[in-house]
């Protein structure tokens, strides 16, 4: 039977900007019908009851929004979420290569995935972009549970063939076979795309990063994802490793790695000319502000990569990032901007998350909105969870305060529901 939710419908028609409290782009439709055909695509949405053929849920007073998108997350390392006292080198070493190479055995590439593809839906994330390792099993696993759950979900084996541990390299033959076969058997299954993955310019040669140039120009359609100038330390090892790149972003430019469909973590370290060749390109940055704070690697400059016409989207950046929960993550990328001197609206931060991600994956009809013919990756939530959050809630005079206390105080408990493609993936217990 085809499905129709009550709620508080909030998505965007366009972007809102960064500071504009009013913007018309935000479509907020209070006590509205959400309707769901039989394919799991929204059907309409209206403000009266439709007929008896709709199996109805009335959610009166709780907030429907597309489900959000996680534009850079890495599926092994829930395992080292929350490790003490490094900062990128060093947590690579320390904690995060042991950890992956688990991930060679085929049973712990499986529990991993279920794990991590469970609670990206139970933290209201229906779409992700994500770095599972270097071993094909945690790739195949990663894509498996995916399409188990009807996910929209971007990923490919990690590129590695240098400075990592033994059981973590590949070789360029061998990545690249591999790669070649997961594209014709996972690229365009149902909602799954690949991505070719070098982790980043220090963990792979020049014939590597070559490589996979020639698999972005030999598969159009495939997504390109990888980490830039995230850290300092960083930054000057690539410049050593890379002397004839103008900056760090130029290693990928040289190797054909960036156009509309690349996604780039972090780019906290850019330049003028960086930032504009990203706008060029159509590469977006992922912005993962709770691992940048927790990782202490520096504080992305939003404001500047808007204004150079540089897609950002959110990211947790998991297991870098201290939580799955975009919620979380946007308020994390709040403080940040206000630590320049810019406070980013509720609106900025949400659009970030949902129809401005979708745009920028060039996925904006699939997912991220709520117009007729989207899929229907939906997540229901409570405003306000808890006494303080229900006192200040109670207070706010207006919309955007309202929802702003939202983002800032909210996280997975305000989740109630998420649905992928109309089914109810997730329901609070
Ligand atoms: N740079 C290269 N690998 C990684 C990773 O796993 N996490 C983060 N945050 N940065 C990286
Ligand atoms: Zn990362």
């Amino acid at each position: 039977m085809k499905t129709a939710i009550l709620a508080d419908l909030l998505d965007f028609t366009g972007d809102p900007g960064l500071a504009d409290r009013q913007s018309a782009h935000v479509r907020w439709r209070p006590a509205h019908w959400l309707l769901i055909d039989e394919c799991g695509r929204i059907a309409a949405v209206q403000p009266d009851a439709p007929g008896d053929d709709w199996h109805k849920l009335d959610h009166s007073g709780q907030l429907l929004m597309p489900g959000f998108i996680d534009t850079h997350v890495h599926s092994p390392q829930v395992d080292v979420i929350a490790s003490w006292g490094t900062e990128l080198l060093d947590w690579l070493n320390t904690y995060t290569f042991p950890a992956e190479a688990r991930h060679a055995d085929p049973a712990v590439a499986q529990t991993a995935a279920d794990l991590f593809t469970d609670a990206l839906l139970a933290h209201g994330s229906t779409s992700a972009v994500v770095f599972p390792t270097v071993h094909v099993t945690s790739t195949e696993a990663l894509f498996g549970a995916a399409r188990q759950r009807g996910m929209r979900l971007i990923a490919g084996k990690v590129l590695m063939d240098r400075h990592a541990p033994d059981n973590l390299r590949d070789d360029v033959a061998g990545a690249e076979s591999h790669c070649t076969a997961l594209i014709e058997r996972w690229h365009g299954q149902g909602r799954l795309a690949y991505a070719v993955t070098p982790r980043f310019a220090a963990t792979s040669t020049d014939e590597q990063l070559a490589m996979a140039g020639r698999l972005v120009a030999r598969h159009p359609g495939v997504y390109m994802q990888t980490h830039v100038a995230e850290n300092r330390a960083e930054v000057a090892w690539i410049a050593e490793l890379f002397p004839q790149a103008r900056s760090y972003l130029d290693v990928y430019a040289r190797h054909g790695l960036l156009n509309e469909r690349a996604v780039l973590a972090h780019g906290i370290w850019l330049d003028a000319a960086d930032r504009q060749v990203l706008a060029d390109t159509g590469a977006q940055i992922a912005f993962c502000p709770s691992s940048n704070l927790f990782l202490g690697s520096g504080l992305f400059g939003w404001a500047q990569a808007a204004a150079a016409g540089v897609a950002v989207s959110m990211a947790s950046d998991v297991g870098g990032g201290t939580s799955l929960s975009m919620l979380r993550t946007l308020a994390d990328a709040y403080k940040v901007q206000a630590m320049a001197g810019q406070r980013l609206t509720a609106w900025a931060l949400l659009h970030a998350a949902t129809r401005g991600a979708a745009q920028a994956l060039q996925l904006g009809s699939e997912i991220g909105t709520l117009n007729p013919g989207a899929m229907a990756d939906l997540c229901l939530w409570d405003v306000a969870v808890g006494p303080v959050a229900q006192r200040r809630d109670a207070l706010a005079r207006e919309l955007h305060e309202r929802l702003f206390a939202w983002v800032t105080l909210g996280d997975e408990r305000n989740l109630r529901t998420c649905w992928v493609g109309g089914v109810q993936r997730y329901a609070r217990p």
